[in-house]
């Protein structure tokens, strides 16, 4: 059965949620009006080009901007708890790891170098746990419960982070994002730096988590192949705005692939796709018999430019052009300048988010056929 039915509450509700950087050229719109939710056990990807909003997209929801970043609007509710205004007293003592965690961006070469493992996860306890009740005893068996978890060995805790490799140091940021035991953990391109062997290992023990603690997570890359792999559900995002959301059999589908059935949000990752790490893009993916496949034209792009191992093509594809300044972004489609489909609508109207079939949300006049769409 599902884990995934509904009535069960979502672990994390995004409603509307904006974040800006307040420079002194203007405020960037890094995150403008993005809406979501995940269930217990669900696994989210996050992909689009860099500075999308990926990373902003993760801190927003720990709240926690990077300055010069404020939260402008929206609401995140998370396990129940409205977190948008609150202190942020509260938010370091009832929130922040033990209700959601980070493994940042680079986190593992950012490790304070004069500290153990187990002091730098010491102190991570002192400054989040809930319950200061706890005895150093519980902490360390906490700590050696989740590095073993992680595949480390217990000496990994007395080790400098320069004493271990990058493999085992990004395992020891992911056991030190686990070890307050929090609902929903965001992982924010966890495996990017590896190697393919450490990285595979990593995927694995993720999924394994996913598994056996019901644990949610946003995993946040560019690499399509690993979302393939990792994620129930993905979300496309560009310039600030979520551009499509569908499950990942819907975003991986092509629409020559045999059919098959969808899977639950609560399904395993990677399932339906059997030659996960060489066949992004949907190439070996099945698609479902009611999936139309990717719909928003950056989707497409983003997957037709993603290399494939079994396949050689003379030239990769790109997508000409860059994303827009998020200062004074089109006023309509972020897309439209980059578009081979845009038309004046897209130009002058924003488009909304749409559910254009079950679970599969897009934001674009084009996929919605619109008809103003067609004649303009
Ligand atoms: N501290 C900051 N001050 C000003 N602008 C920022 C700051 N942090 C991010 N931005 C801007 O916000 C936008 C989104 O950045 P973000 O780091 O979220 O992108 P990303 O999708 O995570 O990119 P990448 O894939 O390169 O990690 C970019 O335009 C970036 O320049
Ligand atoms: S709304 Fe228009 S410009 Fe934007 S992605 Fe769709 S077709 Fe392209
Ligand atoms: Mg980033």
């Amino acid at each position: 059965m599902s884990e995934t039915t509904n009535t069960v509450d979502p672990v994390l509700q995004v409603k509307d949620l904006r974040l800006h950087y307040f420079t002194s050229k203007g405020a960037v719109k890094a995150l403008d009006g993005v809406s979501f939710d995940l269930m217990p056990g669900e696994a989210l990807g996050l992909v689009g080009e860099s500075g999308c909003g990926k990373t902003t997209t993760g801190v927003a929801l720990l709240n926690m901007p990077s300055p010069p970043g404020r939260i402008v609007g929206g609401s995140i509710i998370i396990d129940g708890i409205e977190i948008v205004g609150m202190s942020e007293r509260d938010l370091r003592r009832t929130v922040r790891w033990s209700k959601i965690s980070m493994v940042f961006q680079g986190a593992m070469n950012c490790l304070t170098p004069v500290y153990t493992i187990r002091k730098l996860m010491v102190e991570t306890w002192k400054e989040h746990a809930p319950d200061a009740s706890f005895n150093a005893a519980a902490i360390e068996e906490r700590m050696l419960k989740y590095t073993r978890r992680m595949g480390l060995p217990d000496h990994v805790l007395g080790r400098y982070p320069h004493e271990l490799s990058g493999g085992m140091k990004q395992r020891v940021v992911i056991a030190m994002a686990l070890f307050l035991e929090p609902r929903l953990i965001i992982m924010d391109e966890p495996t990017t730096a590896l190697d393919v062997i450490v990285q595979a290992q990593i995927l694995n023990l993720i999924k394994e988590l996913k598994r056996d603690l019901k644990l949610s997570y946003i995993f946040i890359t560019h690499d399509l192949a690993t979302e393939a792999e990792v994620a129930d559900r993905i979300m496309v995002m560009y310039a600030g705005k979520m551009a499509e959301l569908g499950m990942s059999e819907q975003i991986f589908a092509t629409p020559e692939a045999p059919a098959a059935p969808l899977a639950t949000s609560g399904s395993q990752a990677g399932h339906g796709s059997p030659e996960p790490l060489t066949s992004a893009a949907g190439h070996g993916s099945p698609a479902t018999k009611q999936s139309r496949g990717p719909l928003h034209p950056y989707t497409q792009k983003l997957l037709a430019s993603t290399p494939l191992l079994r396949k050689k093509v003379s030239e990769l594809a790109f997508i000409p052009g860059s994303p827009p300044d998020l200062i004074a972004p089109p006023p309509g489609c972020r897309f439209a300048p980059r578009c081979p489909f845009a038309r004046s609508k897209c130009n002058e109207t924003e488009p909304p988010v749409v559910e254009i079939e079950p679970r599969h949300l897009v934001a674009c006049w084009k996929a919605m056929e619109d008809p103003a769409y067609a004649v303009s």
